[in-house]
């Protein structure tokens, strides 16, 4: 089976790359390296001794799309690809819903010219805006607080009437919660192009000393210690849950993608400074705007029809990102 990997150099991306190769599909994989490094593809060929195809480009280039789809016989697409810091779509909107939307309009319209039929779809927790109560379900109501999770609420939307007019379709989405680590190896991980935008990068940049010092955004939040309380899951148990949910398409599915815990901002920096041995500055910062108290996933319903379960602690999430960052310094 092969698989087109939108994305793949990406974080998140090249994690999945891993499984599939070591699970033994083949994969093609399209990036434009808008934010993420060309060495990423010997990484994972080092990784799981395995090659695959790779194409520079933009998805939003239906000529290259075709091409790629013209050179391979896709049976299925994961789709990655797509901007992802919050505080930079609210301030350049338009680059996000080009980027966003763009991309996976002309992908889905490829796909359909060439009979594929199979898409996941990379969404996020986002989606669920202020959730009224906790854990969180799948069929929670849904809504957004900045212009990135209206992008993914858009897609979420443009996939359901896609299903509704052909339900020849297989379409999954993913509900991502808070994904940090990184591959054991040490050779993948996060490695943003610009300034992180994201908790533990910024936590591994102040306690190798590129940052003088983390800021926590509020500490009056309802929550044990005050501080935000998020679901955080390891990389590679989420890569996993691509393969089961490759393996278990059917219809159009929804599925959170979390661990079902929640750790706060604090419970992180703390367990990062144990397990690493290292110092973590943090000062107390105001509230930023649109923060929730707190956000974790129900997951049981990947358990149930996906046979998926997240493995790794924050332990092991906090001792990866670390490595990832020492190994590549
Ligand atoms: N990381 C998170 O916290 C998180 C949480 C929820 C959902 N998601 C979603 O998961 C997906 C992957 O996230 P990630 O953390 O791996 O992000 P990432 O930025 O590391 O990876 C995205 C990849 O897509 C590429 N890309 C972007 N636009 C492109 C385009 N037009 N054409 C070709 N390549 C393009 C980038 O170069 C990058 O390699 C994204 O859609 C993101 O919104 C991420």
């Amino acid at each position: 089976m092969k698989i087109l990997v939108t994305g793949g150099m990406g974080y998140i991306g090249s994690h999945t790359c891993v499984e599939l190769l070591n699970d033994g599909y083949e994969i093609v994989v399209i990036d434009d390296f808008s934010n993420s490094k060309p060495e990423v593809e010997d990484k994972i060929k080092t990784i799981t001794g395995k090659d695959f195809k790779f194409y520079e480009g933009d998805i939003k280039n239906r000529k290259l799309l075709n091409k790629i789809f013209e050179e391979n016989k896709i049976d299925a697409v994961m789709h990655f690809a797509g901007y992802k810091a919050v505080g930079e779509s609210v301030k350049k909107p338009l680059m996000y819903y080009d980027n966003n939307l763009n991309t996976t309009l002309t992908l889905l319209d490829v796909m359909k010219e060439h009979g594929c039929n199979k898409f996941i779809f990379s969404s996020s927790a986002t989606v669920y805006g202020k959730p009224h109560t906790l854990p969180i379900l799948e069929d929670f109501p849904l809504s957004t607080t900045n212009p990135y999770g209206t992008t993914k609420l858009m897609i979420e939307m443009i996939l359901k009437d896609l299903f509704i007019a052909d339900n020849d379709l297989n379409i999954t989405i993913l509900r991502y919660f808070n994904p940090i680590g990184a591959h054991e190896s040490g050779l993948i991980g996060e490695n943003p192009n610009d300034i992180p935008n994201n908790l533990m990068p910024y936590i591994v940049k102040v306690a190798t000393g590129e940052y003088e010092c983390l800021s926590v955004f509020g500490n009056d939040y309802d929550t044990h210690d005050g501080t935000g309380v998020r679901d955080y899951i390891h990389v590679v148990d989420l890569a996993k849950g691509h393969i089961k949910a490759l393996e278990n398409m059917n219809g159009l599915k929804y599925y959170n993608l979390g661990t079902g815990n929640g750790f706060s901002v604090l419970d992180l920096v703390n367990t990062f400074e144990k397990v690493n041995n290292v110092k973590v500055n943090y000062k107390i910062a105001p509230r930023r705007e649109g923060d929730i108290d707190a956000c974790y996933a129900d997951a049981s319903l990947a358990k149930k029809e996906l046979g998926w379960e997240t493995t790794k602690t924050i332990e092991d999430m906090c001792k990866d990102a670390y490595n990832f960052v020492i190994k590549n310094k």
